[in-house]
């Protein structure tokens, strides 16, 4: 999801005072069953109401929410009673099916048990030293430390380190996660600012602007829903410029992005010795959890400056031997053969969408997006591909712009040529049959 729940809860504060406070809805309310009354204070919300009314309305062709009856090893999947070629997942390698991956998860399990039962802030089982040795050798650092997911990262971290009297910039086009953490370190007494547009031009004009003793710009490295990648070696620069630090959350770029899968940030500077890095171990890697990258001083300080860390439980042992398999077959031509897979997958996609003129964005990693336009439009959209036997994400507002819906289509190393193939034929019917911009 995106930034644009940034702008939901403005809506939702215009709606609030539109429509009065909170103690006159507690008047209005007769005691009742507690949960009534929880549903009812929900259901008061205007943006909830229309959301809801969307839910019902397109029951039948949103596609949200829905249960998975059986996968296999090549993205076919069960879902609403037919076989789909499933486009929507993030397991972006196909490494959820590698035999390696699946004997290091088993092989953990008898010797550490299905988890380790306490924070890591009192102890961290020798599985996870390992894990976080293997990453920070993959990526040329010192140091790496582990989360349990990119959430959890993000929320912990960026309060600790954008502190009071300083300056938090968040790209608002970021995932939705650095917003939310940074409504942690607003609340902590950071100065929150949104960089719109992601350029450096205007990054450069805020740091000039505000008043701060230390600043942090928040941004993806792979845009999420569009795929799309920030200037992020120019915006390093500027933020460098002012003695700050860029924080790039690259959970789209790790694995599949740049050389040896170092993600998008590297690719972009060469090095990830002065930014901090979040990858993901839960989408590539599929695994679990997340990582930040760091020296071992660096690594000593952000443990007590991330609550999450503090306060939360870790990833389950059997997952962080799941991780170490991962990097060791990182160092194989193996890896390289299932990259390079994916990414001549991924370049069958873009030339052919490029060929069938819709409008479109992504392609840097394995995520790309074709604009259709408002909700019922992006819907139905969505609906046409599933019926053609493939299931792609339909994303609307709040996750997009209001009146951007997009189709999102996640490539992944274990997608056949023919299933490609047959996607931009149905693509090609679709743009045809529900007139979709043209690029
Ligand atoms: C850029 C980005 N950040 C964070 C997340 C959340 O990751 P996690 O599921 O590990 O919390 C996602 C997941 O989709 C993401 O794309």
């Amino acid at each position: 999801m995106s930034s644009t729940f940034v702008q939901r809860d403005r809506l939702l504060e215009h709606v609030k005072k539109a429509s009065g406070n909170g103690s006159s809805w507690r008047n209005r309310m007769p005691r009742q069953n507690a949960i009534r009354q929880l549903k009812d204070r929900i259901l008061d919300d205007r943006v909830t109401q229309l959301a809801l009314k969307f839910i019902r309305r397109y029951e039948d062709s949103h596609l949200k929410d829905v249960w998975v009856d059986s996968m296999d090893d090549q993205r076919r999947m069960t879902m609403l009673g037919r076989e789909v070629v499933n486009f929507g997942s993030d397991s972006l390698l196909g490494l959820d099916w590698h035999p390696k991956v699946q004997q290091a998860i088993k092989d953990a399990l008898p010797v550490w048990g299905t988890h380790n039962g306490t924070s890591r802030a009192f102890t961290s089982v020798a599985l996870c030293e390992e894990a976080e040795r293997k990453l920070a050798k993959w990526l040329g650092v010192e140091a790496t430390l582990i989360f349990p997911s990119v959430t959890l990262a993000n929320m912990g971290l960026l309060p600790g380190i954008a502190r009071k009297n300083d300056l938090l910039v968040v790209d608002r086009t970021s995932h939705e996660t650095l917003h939310e953490a940074s409504k942690v370190a607003a609340a902590e007494g950071a100065t929150i600012r949104e960089l719109n547009p992601c350029c450096p031009d205007e990054l450069r004009s805020i740091l000039k602007r505000e008043d701060y003793e230390y600043c942090v710009l928040a941004v993806d490295g792979v845009y999420s829903m569009s795929g799309g990648v920030p200037p992020l070696k120019e915006l390093n620069d500027v933020v460098r410029e002012f003695g700050g630090i860029m924080y790039c959350d690259d959970a789209h770029g790790t694995a599949v992005v740049g050389p040896k899968g170092r993600g998008a940030c590297y690719e972009a500077l060469g090095t990830l010795d002065e930014v901090l890095m979040i990858g993901s171990l839960s989408k590539a890697f599929s695994c679990l959890g997340a990582f930040v990258t760091c020296d071992l001083e660096l690594q000593e300080f952000l443990k007590f400056c991330s609550s999450t860390f503090t306060f939360g439980g870790p990833v389950p042992p059997p997952y962080l031997a799941g991780v170490c398999a991962v990097c060791d077959l990182i160092e194989t031509p193996e890896y390289d053969e299932t990259v390079g897979r994916l990414r001549s997958r991924m370049d069958q996609l873009m030339t052919g969408l490029r060929s069938i003129d819709v409008k479109m964005a992504g392609g840097v990693g394995a995520v790309a997006s074709i604009t259709v336009g408002d909700i019922e439009k992006t819907f139905l959209a969505g609906k046409f591909m599933f019926d053609r036997g493939f299931y792609v994400q339909s994303a609307t507002y709040p996750a997009v712009p209001i009146m951007s819906g997009i189709l999102r289509i996640q490539v992944n190393a274990n997608h056949s040529e023919q299933a490609i193939d047959e996607l931009l034929n149905a693509f090609a019917d679709l743009k045809t049959e529900y007139n979709l911009p043209a690029a």
